[in-house]
C-alpha cells in the first residue's frame, strides 16, 4: 500500500479582486493552480505590487478569494465564516508580517508566547518553550523587555519567536529578513528552514526580494500582475551541503534572467 501524501497548501483557479473605486474589477491575485507539499519551504518574489501579500493573507485566512478554492492542512478555508478563520489562524498558522504587530503592553515573551496566551494558559506552561526559541534567536536578556525598547530588528525576531511558537502548520512570512543584518538574517532564515519539515508537519511561504535568503527555500515562485510567471526548483541537484553558499549563485543568475 503507499501512501499518498496531501499538499499542505493546495489553491486551485484562484482569483482575488477588489473594486477600483471607479466601478471597475483589478485583479490582485489570479492562480490556476499551486500546490505546496508538508516539509516544503517556498519563496515568494515579484515587483511592488504583484500580489504577494495577497497570497499570504488568502492562504493565512486573513482574507478570501474572490473565486477558487484554497485548502490548508486539510481544511477547506475559501468559504470558511470569519469565526472559522480565526480558528484555524490560532491552530494552524504562524504569521511574520512586512510591519511586525507586535502587542507594546506585553512583553518580548509574552509577545512571543502569543498564541498560548490568547488559549488561556498560564506561563507554566508556555516560558520554558518561548524563552528557549528567544535564545535561539539572541533575545534572551530582552524577554522581560516590551517592544518599543528594542530596535526594529529586534523586534522583527520577536515577530519570528510568535510566529515558530507552538509549531504551527504554515509559516507565512512577508519579507521576514528586511530589518536585519546579516548575522540575524542568517539565523531568522536558518530557524524558518528548520522549523519547516520536521517530521513534514509544516510547510512554509515567505516573501523577500533577497536572492539570498531565496536560497533557503525548495522552490522560488515568481509573480506579476497576480500571475505565476515563473519557477525555480531548487531540490533537483538535492540539497545544499554544509558550508556551501546555499543555492546562491543559481537563484541570483535566475532572479536576473526573470528581471526582478
Ligand atoms: N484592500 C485593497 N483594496 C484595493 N486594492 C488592494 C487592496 N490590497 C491590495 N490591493 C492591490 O492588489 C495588488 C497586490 O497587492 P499586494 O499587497 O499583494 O502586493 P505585494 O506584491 O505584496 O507588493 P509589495 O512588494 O509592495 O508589498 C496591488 O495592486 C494593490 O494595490
Ligand atoms: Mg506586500
Amino acid at each position: 500500500m503507499s501512501i499518498v501524501h496531501l499538499p499542505a497548501i493546495c489553491l486551485k483557479n484562484v482569483r482575488r479582486q477588489y473594486d477600483d473605486g471607479a466601478g471597475n474589477k483589478k485583479t490582485a491575485l489570479d492562480i490556476a493552480e499551486l500546490k505546496i507539499q508538508p516539509g516544503e519551504l517556498v519563496a515568494v518574489i515579484g515587483p511592488s505590487g504583484s500580489g504577494k501579500s495577497t497570497l499570504l493573507q488568502l492562504v493565512g485566512g486573513l482574507d478570501s478569494p474572490t473565486a477558487g478554492s484554497i485548502d490548508v492542512a486539510g481544511l477547506r478555508i475559501s468559504g470558511m465564516d470569519e469565526k472559522q478563520k480565526t480558528i484555524f489562524r490560532r491552530e494552524n498558522v504562524g504569521f511574520i508580517f512586512q510591519a511586525f504587530h507586535l502587542v507594546p503592553s506585553m512583553t518580548v515573551v509574552e509577545n512571543a508566547a502569543l498564541s498560548s496566551i490568547v488559549a488561556g494558559q498560564g506561563g507554566f506552561h508556555w516560558r520554558a518553550d518561548a524563552l528557549v526559541l528567544l535564545d535561539q534567536l539572541g533575545l534572551l536578556e530582552y524577554a522581560d523587555r516590551f517592544p518599543d525598547q528594542l530596535s526594529g530588528g529586534q523586534r522583527q525576531r520577536v515577530a519570528v519567536a510568535r510566529a515558530l511558537f507552538g509549531a504551527p502548520s504554515v509559516v507565512l512570512a512577508d519579507e521576514p529578513t528586511g530589518s536585519l543584518d546579516s548575522g540575524n538574517r542568517d539565523i531568522v532564515l536558518r530557524l524558518i528552514r528548520d522549523a519547516i519539515g520536521v517530521g513534514l508537519r509544516t510547510s512554509g511561504l515567505i516573501v523577500t526580494h533577497d536572492p539570498y535568503a531565496a536560497s533557503y527555500a525548495d522552490r522560488i515562485i515568481a509573480l506579476r500582475d497576480g500571475k505565476i510567471v515563473g519557477q525555480l526548483d531548487l531540490t533537483l541537484n538535492g540539497p545544499p551541503q554544509e558550508g556551501e553558499s546555499h543555492h546562491d549563485e543559481r537563484v541570483r543568475s535566475w532572479f536576473a534572467a526573470t528581471s526582478l
